[in-house]
């Protein structure tokens, strides 16, 4: 530990104002360097508040406070008004508060080792930045390491950002910014288009994760890792001590700033309240270390000193009222978080055992859901290929297992190795027809490898143009050497950048990659088909048992939602001629961009289930199962090891009494790539069967399956709900914010027009279709990325290896359903499977078949094939997030990741 340090912590009763400046510990620079807001240049920060933090903090106060359910509890954020952040930067430099002196002791003994990690040009993000001297040692040692880095301190008070970002010494290579704002805005802000281009690192320092419960630390941080594109990164504070003595005096400290700090909560909950609820004088704080089956933790309370009357409650002297909790978190449990937050430790630091950096990084596959970053470009950028490719040789090198790559899990299709050598044979073949560049050696390849086959389920002897099917594959090896030659062939293109690739030769980078993405799944749903098929490395198998409990808990009844008449665009325009460079690419099947109106119906909120498909099959005492279920000894706990309870007790479906006898139930399961899951635990997922199974369960009870346009008129109308939800969110918060909202520093002005007071469903004119196309996402306007879908909640690009309960959809404020309200399930909602539709794909007027592959569409144009929409677990953001995107399946095709809902018309409806 550092002398200055300990020297600055030794006079924690320093007078309020006089707080050592950041040259204190500064051994490089002298105070000549330092920047003050008198004389330095103007401060850049930026106010990126949506809400005024008061207003949500009232709300939370009272919720707190007068809660029904559990202990009363006061909210961590009111300790950090602007008193509280002095208050608690005077605690940072007492000696008991190790966490900061072992931290900067970390700092300064490997700020150049950590910030290897962060690439020249990055943007580093400080979440709650509070006093800035430890984040200085760092930008110390970018600013040494010649590195071009925007700082960001993210905070809650502008008085204090500008107070501190003062007292920042001036460097050459770092620039320092304030972002005036909640840790949510910052997730927001970090959206826009703009910024979400950017390398980043995220920093959290002094273990403030630890003031989240457990679950909502992982919560926290994975909403920080969704809005991180492939190669960025976070650096996180966590504190492992479990000393309880060392703990204790921390947050008990001898001069009691500590208790002064935590008291002050109570004047700033006054504050906001808008009156004298609390009486400081008639409480004290009690800190307490525990240790139990949650972990280690400090709690801090407030107590009443003697009866007290807050707000016309009654709070008696042995009440205590939590406010904080600083919870400890040992190698194990910082494990587990980082899994959960969906972020791989890369480095770490330590204070002896006790206080960690941690630096974390996006795994490559790890697909965002934000519009803003998985299609940041109309061009998939060089890290998006480097994240698909990390999912093909997961799926193709680790879960394939050698002696299957000559077979063929499904009979109708090559066998497995035709697709190892099909899909970079393929991306070769378009990229040399657009650069008139040779094929990538042996081109012979294009032979055997360009087309597979995909052949008719009634006569297999009708099976489209494909290539030759040799007498024997190539060795395996020499397929994975070809393939690294042509990956190196696409890395070579992208030197100059995305923006260096021509409009035409991108056509063909971008046919290629969707082409991989689409093969990924099939290669996937073939090896579901397989026993030997091995599930995902460095995923742990999920806990299907609990999982079905949790999902059985929480079921609702399937409701009907009212879906308005409306006129809907489908589709898109993308000139194949290279006129417009700049909007996204689409398959000829998605084009040209067309109006459809749609009449009023009725929809179900989400797909048909296991459950309701297993009461169907039972009540018409029908003997086929789907492919995606098995048939198992009744005794299935031998077939899976999480199947160890006996028979399941039915509840109900749809709000009617379920009779599966547990015999039914038992002899069967549900096809995972982690082998088979017991049927009875899976009753809550989606189904997914070929359209004719699906139709007949749907004609069963009751309904129909949607019409393509149907089905878009629902993603229509979810994106206008979800779009009304935001606006109202808008129009509550923007006068709190001096009537406009600020973003990026670029003025957005609020919503024209106020939200309507009625939800849509209950509107009865045609809406204009311009709810379909726009961004739902505040920040993230831009042009091309209208056409995509933010799929926060939803089960696509390997959030999960499997599907997920569906039955709980539309469940209030704590369920799934747009924020406090069912809604049905939108586009690519199904839980993690496709959606079909009862629309035959069809030649429409304006379809051309495109120029680099012209078959691509026109060859299924047989009256046998239906449209399928949205995604599954397994689709890349790209294609289950782009609205105009269309898939197909022959009608009796049982493989495919497809699930169903029932739609019914209103006439018949009210005739009811
Ligand atoms: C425990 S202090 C840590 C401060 C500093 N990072 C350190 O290591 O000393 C937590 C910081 O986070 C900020 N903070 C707490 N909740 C926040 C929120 N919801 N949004 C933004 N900042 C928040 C506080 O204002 C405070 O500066």
């Amino acid at each position: 530990m550092v002398a200055a340090v300990q020297q600055a912590g030794s006079s924690g009763a320093m007078p309020h104002g006089a707080l050592p400046r950041l040259g204190a510990i500064k051994e490089k620079k002298g105070l000549s360097d330092l920047r003050t807001a008198s004389t330095g240049p103007k401060l850049d920060i930026i106010d990126i508040r949506h809400a005024a933090v008061e207003i949500n903090l009232k709300a939370e106060v009272l919720s707190l406070f007068h809660t029904r359910d559990g202990p009363r509890m006061l909210p961590t954020l009111l300790l950090y008004d602007e008193r509280g952040l002095q208050l608690f930067e005077k605690i940072t430099y007492l000696d008991e508060y190790y966490l900061t002196n072992d931290e900067i002791d970390v700092l300064k003994s490997f700020a150049t080792d950590i910030v290897k990690s962060i690439p020249d040009g990055a943007m580093v993000i400080e979440l709650g930045s509070g006093n800035l001297r430890k984040v200085n040692l760092l930008l110390q040692a970018l600013e040494d390491a010649a590195k071009s880095i925007d700082y960001y301190a993210l905070d809650l008070s502008q008085q204090e950002l500008e107070r501190t970002l003062a007292q920042l010494p001036r460097y050459r290579h770092v620039r320092a910014h304030g972002l005036l704002g909640t840790y949510d805005d910052g997730q927001i802000w970090l959206k826009d288009p703009a910024i979400a281009s950017r390398q980043k690192c995220i920093l959290s320092l002094g273990s403030s994760v630890g003031n989240f419960d457990r679950s909502d630390a992982a919560a926290f941080l994975k909403g920080f890792a969704d809005v991180l594109g492939p190669g960025d990164t976070m650096l996180i504070g966590l504190d492992a001590c479990n000393n309880p003595a060392r703990v204790y005096h921390a947050y008990n400290d001898k001069l009691g700033l500590t208790h002064e700090f935590i008291l002050n909560g109570l004047r700033h909950a006054n504050r906001v309240l808008g009156e004298t609820a609390f009486i400081e004088k008639d409480w004290k704080v009690i800190g307490e270390y525990v240790h139990d089956a949650e972990g280690g933790r400090h709690q801090a309370f407030y107590a009443p000193k003697r009866d007290t009357v807050v707000r016309g409650e009654l709070i008696r002297p042995h009440e205590r009222i939590r406010v904080e909790q600083s919870l400890k978190y040992s190698a194990a449990e910082a494990e587990e978080l980082w899994k959960r937050a969906g972020m791989t430790e890369i480095g770490q630091w330590r204070h002896l055992e006790e206080y960690g950096l941690h630096m974390l990084a996006k795994p490559k596959m790890a697909f965002s859901l934000a519009p803003s970053v998985y299609a940041r470009t109309a061009l998939p950028s060089l890290e998006d290929w480097e994240g698909l490719w990390a999912a093909w040789d997961v799926v193709t090198r680790e879960m394939l297992p050698p002696e299957e790559i000559l077979e063929k899990p499904i009979k109708l299709r090559n066998a497995c190795i035709f697709y190892l050598g099909h899909i970079p044979t393929f991306l070769d073949i378009q990229l040399s027809k657009t650069t008139q560049e040779p094929y990538t050696e042996p081109a012979y390849y294009t032979t055997i490898f360009e087309r597979g086959i995909d052949p008719d389920v009634d006569n297999p002897e009708l099976c489209h143009a494909h290539s030759e099917i040799p007498d024997e594959w190539p060795p395996v090896d020499e397929i994975l050497a070809y393939q690294g030659r042509v990956r190196a062939r696409v890395r070579g293109m992208y030197e100059q950048g995305v923006d260096g690739i021509p409009r035409h030769v991108g056509r063909a980078v971008w046919v290629g990659f969707e082409h991989e993405v689409m093969h990924l799944e099939t290669l996937l749903y073939m090896m579901l088909q397989s026993d030997r098929t091995r599930p995902p490395p460095h995923v742990p198998v999920p806990d299907f048992e609990n999982l079905a409990a949790k999902a059985r808990a929480e079921r609702v009844p399937n409701e009907w939602f009212d879906i308005p008449a409306r006129e809907i665009t489908v589709g898109l325009d993308d000139p194949e001629d290279g006129t417009d460079v700049d909007v996204p690419y689409g398959w000829d099947n998605e084009k040209p961009a067309r109006r459809a109106k749609v009449h009023a119906f009725q929809a179900q909120g989400r797909p048909i289930s296991n459950e309701e498909f297993a009461q169907y099959l039972y009540s018409t005492h029908a003997d086929d199962i789907p492919a995606s279920w098995a048939r198992t000894p009744a005794t299935s706990s031998e077939v899976n090891p999480h199947s160890q309870t006996n028979g399941t007790s039915n509840g109900t479906t749809n709000g009617a009494a379920a009779v599966l006898p547990d015999a039914f139930l038992d002899e069967k399961a549900v096809r995972t790539v982690y082998g088979l899951v017991p049927l009875k635990h899976a009753l809550d997922w989606p189904v997914f069967a070929s359209y004719n199974e699906l139709a007949g369960c749907a004609a069963w009870m009751g309904g129909r399956i949607p019409t393509f346009e149907e089905a878009r008129s629902v993603y229509a109308h979810v994106d206008a709900l979800k779009k009304e939800q935001v606006e109202k969110h808008l129009s509550q918060i923007v006068p709190a914010v001096n009537g406009h909202l600020c973003n990026n520093g670029v003025e957005i002005s609020p919503p024209a027009t106020p939200p309507a007071s009625a939800p849509a469903s209950e509107a009865t004119a045609t809406d204009d279709d311009d709810s379909e196309l726009d961004e739902l996402d505040p920040s993230s306007r831009a042009g091309s990325q209208a056409l995509f879908s933010n799929l926060d909640g939803a089960n696509v690009g390997f959030r999960h290896w499997h599907p997920v309960a569906v039955t709980g959809w539309g469940r209030g404020s704590g369920g799934r359903g747009a924020a406090g309200r069912g809604r049905p399930a939108g586009q690519a909602e199904f839980g993690g499977v496709w959606e079909w539709t009862s629309s035959v794909l069809q030649r429409w007027e304006g379809f051309e078949p495109m120029a680099l592959y012209p078959r691509y569409t026109a060859d299924f144009f047989d009256g046998k094939h239906n449209v399928v929409l949205g995604g599954s677990w397994a689709t890349h953001p790209r294609v289950a997030g782009r609205r105009s995107f269309v898939n197909w399946y022959q009608r009796n095709y049982p493989y495919a990741w497809v699930g169903a809902r029932l739609v019914r018309d209103v006439e018949r409806e009210e005739a009811e």
